[in-house]
């Protein structure tokens, strides 16, 4: 399926849409999660709890969207988080100058190249403003950090440009407080801001986006002394390294000896995310971690894999894994004078840090693009989303909502509408409700029929198969449990 029509299915289906689309000036990067969104991404985020945070025994907090500025000088972000920009000298149309390079002349300038880079380019390549043909002007750097004032005087602070500053920030507290060891993951999902200057295709590039981050806090000295390594070791990654253009099938442990990955717990942690994606109903057979040059990396990492995922519109980034070494801590130890060291036994460190900075909307598009299928043979699109993740878990439907059909089916209903995600109707012809059903990958529909009034059994359906047997009304919350299970 291309994006158009995973556009139609979001929209029409109520995963998404555009913010504040009654308005014109709905501005650009803003969209809303509707009630099958909602209920798909929260089932992500709990299947990232249970699969990531809980099986590792990270600690997860929630922190504040608005932070002081002084967080923001010390993370570098006031300094470098700033993209190249270009404008228009006639009309005044301002582009990204990478993503304008890329996408008319093919030519890749990192986002992090030197600004007379790509005005050589531009210049070389004889680019010019893609609305009006004008001359465009030099490169320069936008700093993409939303400012906000807070309170009466206009008190500068910042939204956060990515959700992990409050990780860092309160490190020192939550270590203490909840007697952390190291290593130590601590993650939070939230929301973080980007002022892009190209906002585009929906979810993938977004101005206000989630993000689920994990932040592990280690001591240097032993990366490779990671007891759950075994757990890990025989998963295979796709590494495609600085320079290559075919990424190497690889185990994890192969990954560590060959030197492809630099030590064992950034190993573990890739091991863990290929495991995690594989149970979103991703094809992680259609990803890869690209180890990223000194240009492409981000100013705070020292090594950077991105973790990418072939979809309809190309390769997508789905999570950064930085390994950040002590630039966080030690910067905001500096600027803030708190103590950011630990003990590890009876060592006394600073902690480095390896991240996995996941985007949640990428995820949730890249989910819906590998499940959408069109199922010509039987006129219908349905979404094979994994039936633990499925926005709705059982359609009731009443055949018909006169004879007593539509009150049996409302007493199914009733007791079941508390403890699962179940959707009732009985608006329309059947087909088309199974259709509605399929659409959102409801992996089980039952129908109330004359039959069931005479001996208590309704039709169970099953979305990929349409296969339909014979159960009792008291057998529905097994077949439920059964379906729903994670694996
Ligand atoms: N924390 C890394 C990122 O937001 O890209």
């Amino acid at each position: 399926m291309n994006y158009d029509e995973i556009m139609k299915l979001a929209l029409e289906r109520g995963f998404y849409f555009p913010s504040c689309e009654i308005y014109p000036d709905m501005p650009a990067g803003f969209w809303e999660y509707g009630p099958n969104g909602v209920s798909l991404k929260n089932k992500y985020v709990e299947l990232w709890r249970r699969e990531l945070v809980r099986r590792d025994g990270m600690l997860e907090i929630d922190g504040s969207q608005i932070m002081s500025k002084s967080v923001f000088e010390a993370s570098g972000h006031l300094a470098s988080f700033a993209d190249p920009i270009v404008k228009c000298t006639k009309c005044n149309s301002i582009y990204r100058a990478d993503k304008l390079i890329a996408e008319v002349s093919n030519v890749i300038v990192p986002e992090s190249a030197d600004l007379e880079e790509f005005d050589k380019v531009i210049a070389e390549r004889k680019i010019l403003c893609q609305k009006c043909k004008g001359a465009l002007g030099k490169a320069y750097k936008f700093n993409m950090m939303f400012g906000v004032g807070i309170g009466p005087e206009a008190t500068p602070a910042y939204l956060r440009p990515e959700t992990c500053q409050s990780i860092f920030v309160d490190f020192p507290r939550v270590f203490k407080v909840m007697r952390g060891k190291l290593p130590v993951g601590i993650a939070q999902i939230g929301k973080s801001f980007r002022n892009e200057i190209s906002p585009r295709q929906s979810l993938i590039r977004m101005r206000e986006f989630y993000q689920a981050e994990i932040e592990v806090f280690c001591n240097p000295a032993k990366l490779n002394e990671i007891s759950n390594f075994g757990e890990v070791e025989n998963v295979e990654l796709n590494i495609m390294l600085d320079g290559e253009f075919q990424p190497k099938r690889i185990s994890c442990k192969a990954a560590v000896e060959s030197g492809a990955v630099p030590n064992k717990l950034v190993a573990y942690y890739l091991g863990l995310l290929v495991d995690f994606y594989s149970k979103t109903g991703i094809d992680v057979k259609k990803s890869r971690f690209r180890k990223l040059g000194a240009k492409e990396k981000a100013f705070y990492a020292s090594v950077a894999f991105d973790f990418e995922v072939e979809t309809s519109l190309g390769w997508l980034e789905l999570v950064a894994c930085n390994y950040r070494s002590d630039y966080d801590l030690s910067s905001h130890a500096k600027l803030s004078k708190a103590n950011f060291e630990v003990m590890d036994n009876d060592q006394k460190v600073l902690p480095h840090i390896f991240e996995l900075s996941m985007g949640i909307d990428r995820s949730i598009y890249t989910m819906l693009d590998h499940n959408i299928i069109d199922d010509k043979p039987n006129e219908r699109v349905y979404l094979s989303l994994k039936p633990y993740l499925a926005p709705v878990q059982l359609g009731i439907l009443p055949l018909m909502k006169k004879d007593g059909l539509q009150e049996k089916a409302e007493s199914i209903f009733a007791p079941l509408r508390t403890k699962y995600d179940v959707f009732f109707d009985s608006a329309g012809a059947i087909g088309r409700r199974y259709r509605r059903l399929d659409e959102i990958g409801a992996p089980l529909a039952i129908t109330v029929d004359y039959q069931t009034l005479k001996d208590e059994t309704v039709t169970l359906r099953k979305r990929d198969k349409m296969d339909q047997e014979r159960i009792k009304i008291s057998e529905i919350e097994a077949h439920l449990s059964k379906e729903l299970q994670y694996p």
